[in-house]
């Protein structure tokens, strides 16, 4: 997709972060613009930064867990701009950090229902109405390079994102007859409020295996304050959206970085592979410990990426 003018883009996880970049990024290339965000406070900032730049946002509450919301806020979107979507955000994420062997069904039950589930929810809900609209489209899905890496200290997550990657290339082929388009951006540190994953965790699915209180909210909110503008990170989306790039990798050579990860799969192959493997992780954790990390700074203060205390089947050092 080259022409955004007069375009429907619906974002999830809209009103912050990647999704409020892309909003801002979108609506400016002259989409109409619906966010959708499960925080009433983000909506509410954000619309008021939109209303004041006299663009043509739309505001909806939505969790994008619950699939009947989910229509409604579709049948929304139909009533208002008088088409389903030509622009499908999946943007909408959250996270959490602590050793894998100290994840609880709840833990893997809330990421994954957003993360994966949301996804999920998002391509069930709209494409049947986009093929219907017969308008073409795209598809932009924000997974992250946890969906190609791997991490055992956020489990659920890099789960999640993997299956979010497999996800989008099945949907790549299967969409292009239809004239939809797909793209997966797979970032790695965006400046957001990821790090306040937890303020809307629910009720009934908090109880986490993992070292979660405003220490830790407190270090990632510091943590991510490195990360990518997610205006800039947009504009690499948006031309990835442009060019019909399936993975969006926003690194100077793409090619390198998954050359030089899957290196990682092929070694892990073979006898031979798993001991030159084991030789490059000592090397790369040698590397790293030298080196000073400003990201990191405050970490083990803050108790980050540590199991819950009372799980004594944890060794100490992890909790
Ligand atoms: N921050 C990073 O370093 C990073 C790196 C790689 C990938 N990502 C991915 O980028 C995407 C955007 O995250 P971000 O970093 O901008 O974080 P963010 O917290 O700033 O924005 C995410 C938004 O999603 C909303 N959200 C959370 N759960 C939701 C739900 N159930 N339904 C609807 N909305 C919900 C939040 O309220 C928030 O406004 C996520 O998919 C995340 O996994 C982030």
């Amino acid at each position: 997709m080259k022409d955004f003018a007069g375009k429907v883009a619906f974002i999830t996880g809209g009103a912050s972060g990647a999704g409020l970049g892309q909003a801002k990024v979108f609506s400016e290339a002259g989409c109409k613009v619906v966010i959708a965000d499960v925080r009433q406070d983000h909506l509410d900032e954000a619309i008021t930064y939109f209303k004041s730049k006299n663009a043509d946002v739309h505001a909806i509450k939505l969790d994008v867990t619950d699939r009947k919301a989910y229509t409604a806020a579709a049948d929304e979107v139909e009533k208002i701009y008088g088409s389903p979507p030509q622009l499908l955000f999946n943007t909408a994420g959250v996270n959490a950090f602590g050793p894998a062997e100290a994840s609880t069904f709840e833990d893997y039950d809330w990421i994954i229902s957003v993360d994966l589930g949301g996804v999920i929810n998002g391509m069930v809900t709209f494409i049947p109405r986009m093929i219907k609209a017969g308008k073409g489209g795209h598809v932009a899905t924000v997974s992250s390079m946890s969906g190609f890496m791997a991490s055992s200290n956020c489990t659920p997550y890099s789960a999640a994102k993997a299956a979010v990657v497999s996800l989008m290339e099945c949907y790549y082929n299967a969409l292009k007859p239809y004239g939809i388009g797909v793209s997966c951006l797979c970032p790695v540190g965006i400046k957001s409020n990821i790090g306040e994953s937890s303020y809307t965790r629910p009720k009934e699915l908090e109880n986490t295996g993992y070292n979660t209180n405003e220490k830790t909210v407190e270090f990632m909110r510091k943590h991510y304050s490195y990360g990518i503008d997610p205006i800039d990170l947009a504009h690499i989306f948006k031309e990835g959206i442009e060019n019909d790039v399936l993975f969006v990798l926003p690194y100077p050579d793409p090619e390198k970085v998954l050359r030089d990860n899957f290196k990682r799969i092929i070694n892990y192959t073979t006898p031979e592979g798993m001991k030159r493997q084991e030789k490059l992780d000592l090397k790369r954790r040698r590397a790293m410990a030298k080196q000073p990390n400003p990201m990191m700074e405050g970490a083990a203060e803050a108790g980050w990426g540590k199991a819950r205390q009372d799980l004594t089947w944890i060794t100490k050092e992890h909790r």
